[in-house]
């Protein structure tokens, strides 16, 4: 066929190594160097539309709902406008208020799951506007929203999402940056983020580079009954995609969980036979997190932290996996790349079939 896994042993494998080039290709044409902005001309909303955005409200399912937590994270700090994400799933049955000044955003790798789809219907007949962050051109999805970003990580076939995720996450920081720039981001730092994305593949590419030396802590992860993924702020949706991964493919069962909330119920549960992984990045929060590690560490619970080369984990022990630094709002990407391998070489040693797991499907497309 067009598409197959060729000299890969799965989907997955191909989609994940694909993503320095598929990365490069949702950014190709849309940034601006000298403004240090994005041009998305599918959005259809000049710039006084977006000025007049109040709030952005992300909707989508599975992996596109956490990428979509990502993505209202970045809106939030680089634009200032109130953002949020919702499971798509949930939305239209509790009969939302629609708000002509919101933005309402539906992230979709397939274009067809029927409850996003459904969200986005919901939006527009109550008068809202909806625009589409879609993978797959003349998606049902894609015709139904007022406008959107193609994502352009071409065709993906293994239910676990990985180069659609990566691109959704760039798509999001396109439009942050574009809705921060008609308002109070200055050029500078406009500048600043241009130039984080335009490093983005080839980063993406060397945390790939290190596969090998994930596949031990991978398999120690597998022999796990449970386990847990823990974040904060900018690092909470990376532990909520990266617990999804490991869960849909290995079957093991992973709980994300915010490093702040352990203290209030979770450390209940740790001991030698749960396993957490942190997501500890070199930020404002290092500090509160490596204390969290220590709790952690203190209750013998075995400790994996994808992290930055700067940050002293202390004498916590851990298994420390390093990712490169952009900038931080461009960070959570690169820390979810590890993940999505610890997930592979997990399910891989457990022999499970990675690119259908039981029971899930690519995409839902009946209520
Ligand atoms: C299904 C898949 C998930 C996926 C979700 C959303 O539940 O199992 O892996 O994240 O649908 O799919 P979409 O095509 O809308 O991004």
């Amino acid at each position: 066929s067009a598409y197959d896994a060729g000299e890969h042993e799965s989907y997955m494998r191909k989609e994940m190594l694909e993503q320095p080039t598929t990365a490069q290709a949702v950014l190709r044409g849309r940034l601006d160097d000298r403004f240090g902005t994005a041009h998305l001309g599918g959005l259809d909303m000049d710039a006084r539309d977006l000025r007049a955005v109040r709030r952005v409200k992300v909707l989508g399912c599975g992996s596109a709902y956490y990428v979509g937590q990502m993505g209202a994270g970045l809106i939030e700090e680089l634009a200032r406008i109130p953002a949020d994400a919702e499971a798509a799933s949930e939305f239209r049955y509790r009969d939302p208020v629609i708000e002509p000044d919101t933005l309402y955003v539906a992230v979709s790798q397939s274009g067809e799951t029927i409850d996003t789809l459904l969200a986005v219907q919901e939006v527009r007949r109550k008068g809202g506007r909806c625009v589409g962050l879609v993978n797959v051109v003349g998606s049902a999805i894609a015709r139904e929203c007022d406008g959107g970003i193609y994502l352009h990580a071409g065709p993906e076939v293994a239910v676990a999402s990985t180069k659609a995720l990566t691109n959704m996450f760039l798509g999001f920081a396109l439009l942050a940056l574009q809705l921060g720039r008609v308002r109070d981001l200055s050029i500078a730092d406009g500048r600043r983020l241009v130039a984080g994305l335009e490093r983005l593949p080839a980063q993406i590419e060397e945390v790939l580079a290190g596969e090998d030396d994930l596949v031990e802590v991978a398999r120690g992860l597998a022999e796990a009954r449970s386990l847990f993924f823990i974040g904060r702020v900018r690092g909470f949706p990376v532990a909520r995609e990266g617990a999804q991964k490991f869960k849909e493919i290995s079957y093991c069962h992973a709980e994300a969980y915010q490093t702040s909330e352990l203290k209030h119920g979770p450390l209940a549960l740790i001991d030698p036979d749960v396993p957490t992984v942190a997501v500890v990045p070199h930020d404002e929060l290092t500090e509160r997190n490596v204390a969290a590690l220590h709790e952690i560490a203190a209750r013998q619970g075995p400790l994996v932290v994808v992290t930055h080369e700067e940050v002293d984990l202390g004498e916590v022990g851990a298994r420390r996996i390093v990712v490169p630094r952009n900038e931080p709002e461009l960070d959570p990407i690169l820390l979810t790349i590890p993940l999505q391998l610890l997930a592979y070489h997990a399910a891989q040693h457990l022999g499970h079939d990675i690119d259908k797991p039981r029971n899930l499907a690519k995409s839902v497309t009946v209520e």
